[in-house]
This record gives structure tokens, C-alpha cells and sequence, in this order.
């Protein structure tokens, strides 16, 4: 008898973003009439800048001759890639992370769900809420949790990031093996200072944890003093794993490319206490369940670092963060609390009632889709995330749309 993996069974019925997308497509079915904006999902809008399309074309039209077609490539991505990340994402930020400690892949979303399967069974795990739900899933999936009771699963430890703490969590009372953090947050933009950052690292070198750094959305800071990657801080290569994405800062939701820097000195123990390189462990992985990224996406994004795709590429950030500061000042206008959007793409807001509700109300009211807080986590509940992904004219449509539903 063919029998599941019961860790399943724990989860919530379906994924937040396709329980939000089948919600979206009811309505519309009952609504045909009604023209909805988006700002759920963090999915982009605009093209892929005109660097990262001619690189794109290029490498296409290369796969069309047998002289330059390429086949399979390096699991980990082709070096030119590798190189590009390491000397403008790092190096040049005074983080020594070099080419061979970059693996390419399809996605954050997918490196972050699959990393756990390095740890063992038994290690405490300390999680945000609230959470990008991934980081949690795929531990319930694996079977590191108990059951769901009272909106928490049981044996995590949680990190609750609320107005108290200004979203930013406190390190955890008890000790945690392995801890997971975004910053700038996703859900609450929430970012986080280098001094506060580095108390994480300290916390991890001497528990012998590990940090999961997902800086997905380090694109759009904008406060200089705020690190961008945690490789900033000393001491952070023996105990952190990042990830980043070509999603959110190039446009590439559909084109698919992201990376996870694994630093050679990167560390976990065997239960007798001996400890192994994580770079290797991860290499394993990676070659055994992963062929690489397609060789013109790894072109269109290494055009990316070209000084016509770096131009193109902030000018992309830049009209997404003017979408951010029309919902900052829409908020502030309406009287409503919020954090996040000054160097994210995020805006968190304190809905003032339940977050479902609110969810409701403003596609019912409004036809504008947002993302309930509560769908985080516990401490989501009460607040709905706005995201600045759409065209100037749909946001500043949506924020009129809200401003009349919530003042009617
Ligand atoms: C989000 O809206 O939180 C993100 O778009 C989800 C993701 O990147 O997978």
C-alpha cells in the first residue's frame, strides 16, 4: 500500500497566493463589469529592461548554430554569471564573497524551501511571524514541526515582529540551531540596521546556528547605512547562507533566475559534534536535483551588471518605488499606521480589523486585490500588505479607489 508523507496533512489547505488567486478569479466570475487592480502578490509588471532583452536575443539566437549552441551547463551557473554577482553584488560593498560561492538557480522561492533538507530532523527552528510562508512550509512539509494548534505549529520557535519591536524580532529566549530572516521584510518592508543585524550574527556564532538571510528585495533600499546583504557584517560567512533574486530588482518573475551564496567556511555539525562545510553539502544538492538555469536567461541576467542594464535597472526599482510613496502617502493621508515602502516594495498596514475582512471589503468595495496579513501568520492578523507592483496609473487608480471605500 502506497502511503503519504501525514507532515502534509498539517499544512493549511492551500498556498496563501493561490487560495488569494482563487478568491480573486470567484469574484470576477461574479463580477465581470468590475476592473481589478492588483497589489497582492509581489509579481511584476514592466518589461525586462532593453540590456537584459538584446543579451537575451543574443544568447538565443547563439543556441541556433551548432558552433556556439550550448547544451547542458555548470549546475551552479555559467561563470560569467557567477563572476558579475561576486564582484557587483559583493565585492564592491566590501563583502568578500567570491565567484565559486555563488549557485545559480530558478528562484529564491526554490532555494529557500530546499535548503532545509541540509539539517537534520531534530534541529529547533526559530521563524518570523510574520512569515513569507515558504520558509515555514517546507519545514511542516519535512516533518519539523507538530501540528497546527492556535495559529502557531507546534516545537518552532516563533519571532514575532510587531509594532512593539518595529517589526524587527528580538533574539529568541531559548536556544535555536537554525533561524530565518528577510530583510527588507517580506511581508512588512520592515528593515533591519547593521548593529541589529549583527547582534543576529554574534547570536549565531555562539549557539553554532545558522542564519537564513533571504535579501530578495535588497534592491530597494534606499537608506545607505542599511546593509544590503549580511555578508556585510564580520564574522557573517562562517554562519549565513543568502539568497537573492533577479525577480523583484530585474523584472525576472517569469523569466526565472536567482542565487544562494554558500561561503566556503559556512558550517553544520553531525550529531557527534563534528562539523562539515555546507558549501560541498549544497553542491551536492544542487547537482543531484538541479541542470542549471538556461544559458540565455543567465546572459540576460548577467546583462544586468552591463552600465546600460545597471542604469535600466534602477530606473525599473525607481518607478516601483514611486508606487510605494503614493501608497506611503495615501496611508498617512487616511490616518493609517504602516511601516515599510520607504526602502521596500511593501507596505504593511494596520487595517484596524480583522485582515480577511479587510481583504473582502476592499475587492468588494474597492475591486483593488491586497494580501491579508493574516495569511503570514498570527501576528499578521489585523494588517494587509500593499504592494507597489503595477503601473503608476493603476496605483494611483487604487489608492482613490480605497481612500473613497474607506471613508464612505
Ligand atoms: C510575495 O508576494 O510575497 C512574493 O511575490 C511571493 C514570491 O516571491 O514567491
Amino acid at each position: 500500500m502506497i502511503t503519504i508523507n501525514e507532515h502534509y496533512l498539517k499544512l493549511q489547505a492551500s498556498y496563501l497566493f493561490s487560495d488569494i488567486a482563487k478568491r480573486v478569479a470567484t469574484f470576477q466570475k461574479n463580477n465581470p463589469e468590475q476592473d481589478i487592480i492588483k497589489l497582492g502578490i509581489g509579481d511584476v509588471t514592466k518589461g525586462l529592461t532593453p540590456a537584459s532583452i538584446k543579451a537575451f536575443h543574443s544568447a538565443v539566437d547563439e543556441m541556433a548554430e551548432d558552433t556556439t549552441f550550448r547544451g547542458y551547463g555548470p549546475e551552479q551557473g555559467y561563470d560569467f554569471l557567477r563572476e558579475a554577482i561576486a564582484i557587483n553584488d559583493f565585492q564592491s560593498r566590501g563583502a568578500d564573497i567570491s565567484a565559486d560561492e555563488i549557485f545559480v538557480s530558478d528562484g529564491a522561492k526554490c532555494d529557500t524551501g530546499n535548503i532545509q533538507e541540509l539539517f537534520s530532523q531534530d534541529i529547533k527552528i526559530a521563524i518570523p511571524d510574520p512569515v513569507y510562508p515558504v520558509y515555514l512550509d517546507t519545514n511542516v512539509m519535512a516533518g519539523r514541526t507538530g501540528t497546527f494548534d492556535d495559529g502557531k505549529y507546534q516545537g518552532l520557535v516563533y519571532l514575532d515582529s510587531t509594532k512593539d519591536n518595529n517589526f524587527v524580532p528580538s533574539l529568541p529566549s531559548e536556544n535555536v540551531d537554525l533561524i530565518y530572516l528577510c530583510f527588507p521584510n517580506n511581508p512588512t518592508g520592515s528593515t533591519i540596521s547593521k548593529a541589529d543585524l549583527k547582534t543576529w550574527v554574534d547570536y549565531a556564532r555562539e549557539h553554532k546556528a545558522l542564519i537564513l538571510f533571504d535579501a530578495a528585495y535588497e534592491a530597494f533600499i534606499r537608506d545607505e547605512s542599511l546593509p544590503k546583504s549580511i555578508y556585510e557584517i564580520e564574522g557573517a560567512k562562517e554562519v549565513a547562507i543568502e539568497f537573492r533574486s533577479f525577480s523583484k530588482s530585474a523584472g525576472f518573475t517569469g523569466t526565472r533566475c536567482a542565487y544562494t551564496v554558500v561561503p566556503k567556511e559556512c558550517a553544520a555539525y553531525d550529531s557527534a559534534g563534528t562539523k562539515h562545510l555546507l558549501h560541498g553539502l549544497w553542491n551536492r544538492r544542487h547537482c543531484t536535483k538541479f541542470n542549471g538555469v538556461s544559458y540565455p536567461v543567465q546572459r540576460a541576467a548577467e546583462a544586468v551588471y552591463s552600465a546600460e542594464g545597471k542604469t535600466q535597472t534602477k530606473a525599473l526599482i525607481d518607478y516601483y518605488m514611486e508606487n510605494s510613496a503614493v501608497v506611503c502617502k495615501t496611508m498617512d493621508k487616511l490616518g493609517y499606521d504602516y511601516v515599510g515602502g520607504k526602502n521596500s516594495p511593501y507596505i504593511w498596514i494596520d487595517g484596524q480589523m480583522d485582515s480577511w475582512q479587510f481583504f473582502d471589503m476592499l475587492l468588494n468595495k474597492a475591486g483593488v486585490v491586497c494580501t491579508p496579513g493574516a495569511g503570514f501568520g498570527k501576528c499578521g492578523n489585523g494588517y494587509i500588505r500593499i504592494s507597489a507592483f503595477n503601473s503608476h496609473d493603476k496605483v494611483r487608480e487604487a489608492m482613490d479607489r480605497l481612500t473613497n471605500a474607506l471613508t464612505d
